[in-house]
């Protein structure tokens, strides 16, 4: 179900409810708060966001919300601007205009400098994941907890044996990124973007190139990690069977716009470029062998939300 925008210019999720409180300072900063007809609390938000890249416009107005605590999964075609959508909430890319409200605090109005400290509260693994080649798998992941922390040596290690142990990587410290399967090295630069406990994680294409068991490591480490952390996620993917067991709401980007909702909202979706997109996916994962058509398989398989 998309998000509807009000006769104002303002955006509600779908069936939601927007919060809006001005400041009292003179209207010069506004502060958001935005609840979905759940109760969910958004914890990153975009509001009216316009870019443009090469005369195209890859955001025309966007404005989307992403739960605190929960797993969204940010679908769309290859160019419909997911991994632009994670690098402008990551600061690393600015809109051309419009607001990107990480807690609370628009970040399109930050200073390079300012912005650092917002990046403290997030971890990144952007597409291709990029350990430091010359660097061990134990220096890889302690190296977010030498520059940004003054934890001891003796706590690096516990708290990178720790990471490397809910991964799934109990026995590779000394071994170098290019020792690794391509799984592995997934794993081991998950453990490294929340490393330094983020309240926010994005995830740009985890699981791009991997096998099915490696597929479902990944996604259990990120459900694990979401679970038991309370960790927001925000997962870019083209893995819709995955996206189905882990998502709470899923974002599909389309013509520098997008419909959100959750996972049985966008199965149900009359949107064609939804239908087309999802019933392609699905067709490629699809067992020959299953007496069922993939559409209904997937339909009646329980999204698992998160906690
Ligand atoms: N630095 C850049 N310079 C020029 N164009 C760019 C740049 N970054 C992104 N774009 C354009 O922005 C659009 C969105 O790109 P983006 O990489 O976000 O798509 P995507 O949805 O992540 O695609 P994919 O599924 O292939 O990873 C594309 O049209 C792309 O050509
Ligand atoms: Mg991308």
């Amino acid at each position: 179900m998309p998000g509807v925008r009000l006769p104002d210019g303002r955006f509600r999720a779908a069936g939601g409810r927007a919060n809006f409180t001005d400041d009292g300072g003179g209207g010069a900063k506004v502060a958001i708060s935005m609840s979905s007809a759940e109760g969910d609390e958004f914890r990153v938000l975009l509001d009216d966001v316009r870019f443009q890249q090469g005369g195209h416009a890859v955001f025309d107005g966007l404005s989307c919300g992403f739960p605190r605590g929960k797993i969204t999964v940010v679908l769309g075609a290859s160019g419909a601007g997911k991994s632009t959508l994670l690098r402008m909430i990551g600061g690393l890319t600015r809109p051309d205009s419009g607001r990107v409200l990480i807690a609370g605090q628009d970040i399109t109005e930050l200073s390079e400098t300012e912005l650092f400290s917002v990046r403290d509260r997030l971890g990144m693994l952007f597409q291709g994941g990029a350990l430091l080649d010359s660097l061990t798998i134990f220096e890889n992941v302690a190296l977010p907890l030498r520059e940004h922390t003054r934890l001891s040596d003796p706590d690096i290690a516990d708290e990178v044996r720790r990471r490397l142990e809910a991964v799934g990587l109990p026995d590779v410290d000394d071994l170098l990124p290019g020792q690794l399967s391509g799984g592995m090295k997934r794993r081991a630069a998950l453990a490294r973007a929340v490393v330094t406990d983020p309240e926010i994680v994005l995830v740009d294409e985890p699981f791009s190139g991997l096998d099915p068991v490696n597929v479902r490591r990944i996604e259990n480490v990120l459900v694990d990690l979401n679970r038991r952390l309370g960790i927001t996620l925000i997962v870019t993917s083209h893995h819709i069977a995955s996206t189905l067991r882990m998502a709470y709401r899923m974002l599909f980007l389309a013509d520098g716009s997008a419909i959100y909702g959750k996972p049985d909202d966008l199965l149900k979706s009359s949107d064609l470029r939804v239908t087309e997109f999802l019933s392609a996916e699905t067709q490629e994962t699809w067992q020959p062998k299953s007496p069922t058509p993939p559409g209904l398989r997937l339909a009646s398989r329980a999204p698992r939300g998160a906690a």
